[in-house]
């Protein structure tokens, strides 16, 4: 095959090369080192000395032409296969991106804090005490004595040397107390414990207590506060009744209820603080008066949230928390 024939041949195949493989394929057959090119060119040894130089430029000719072809073709076939990607693998860059969740303030933390908020409000103190308590401060002090009956209804986890879980927060009024001088204003937002477990009841939850202690103070004022802070808190105009009910630190005690889509639900305790609960903390009941209040803040929550058991907000389910975010 002289050289005119080879190179007609090879812009044939590289012309018809559809994939670049099949390209490479053929710049090999042509220009590689065992190739048909190369071997014309090794070949020129043998061509008459005379004719050397023509038959050296044609066949030099023909491998810068089919090397430039195959330069072409290959850049051609590159842009078929970006194209024919870009049609294949369709990217929706309308799509929107993966939502990334930030944290949130716990439901029941925010119910505390707006409590907190409205209490502080009006010129309340925020104060807390020991999750361990003695049993003088959960039980005595507050008018129950050993043996006492309401002691029962409280379901207490007991630790070593006379310890206990507190069972609610009211034992944070009597540090009060003891630790400051009237005119007292202060709610003590914090856990409790109870051996209790159901729809309603957390072994351990919130509770809110509230206790203001000056001169003068009446039932009127209790009633006031309880009724303001509810419609505060709900952010509507609840119906409230105050119930006659028997706690052993207060007298007289009331249970509250506030009107709800089902009727009345029960949402704390309070009454005036019981003269003997004033004086063992060195209160003159004969000078001073005041009124105590105590809820449970989870279940504010629940009512607020409409949330069915509390119970939930414990379970730390993201899927349930994040509704509160
Ligand atoms: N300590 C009571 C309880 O855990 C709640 C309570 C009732 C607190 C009446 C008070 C109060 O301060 O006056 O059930």
């Amino acid at each position: 095959m002289d050289v005119d024939e080879i190179r007609t041949q090879a812009l044939a195949r590289i012309g018809a090369s559809e994939e670049i493989p099949a390209l490479e394929a053929t710049r090999v057959h042509y220009l590689g080192k065992n190739g048909v090119i190369t071997a014309l060119l090794r070949g020129l040894g043998d061509v008459e000395p005379g004719a050397r130089p023509a038959a050296g430029a044609a066949i030099n000719a023909a491998k810068d032409l089919i090397q430039e072809t195959i330069n072409q073709r290959r850049a051609e076939l590159e842009t078929e296969q970006i194209q024919s990607d870009l049609t294949s693998q369709t990217l929706d860059v309308s799509l929107p991106g993966r939502k990334g969740y930030s944290g949130s303030l716990h439901p029941v933390t925010q119910t505390l804090e707006r409590i907190e908020e409205i209490f502080v409000g009006a010129g309340y103190d925020v104060v807390d005490g020991p999750e361990i308590e003695d049993e003088y401060h959960n039980f005595e002090a507050l008018n129950m004595p050993k043996n006492h009956p309401a002691r029962a209804m409280h379901d207490t986890f007991y630790l070593k040397n006379g310890l206990v879980l507190r069972t609610h927060t009211s034992p944070v009024q009597v540090r009060v107390m003891e630790n400051r001088e009237p005119p007292i204003r202060v709610i003590c937002p914090g856990r409790v414990y109870r051996r209790d477990s159901d729809m309603t009841h957390s072994p351990m939850f919130h509770q809110v207590e509230g206790l203001v202690v000056d001169r003068g103070i009446n039932f009127g004022d209790l009633k006031g506060t309880v009724t303001e802070f509810i419609g505060r808190f709900f952010e509507k105009d609840l119906e409230v009744r105050f119930r006659p009910s028997y706690f052993p630190f207060t007298e007289p005690s009331a249970e509250v209820d506030v009107m709800g889509p089902d009727g009345w639900r029960e949402v704390m305790g309070c009454g005036m603080v019981h003269p003997n609960v004033l004086s063992m903390s060195g209160i003159d009941p004969e000078e001073y008066s005041g009124f105590a209040f105590g809820f449970g803040g989870d279940r504010l929550a629940t009512l607020f949230f409409d949330v069915q058991d509390l119970r939930m907000f414990f379970d730390n389910d993201l899927r349930f928390l994040r509704q509160f975010a």
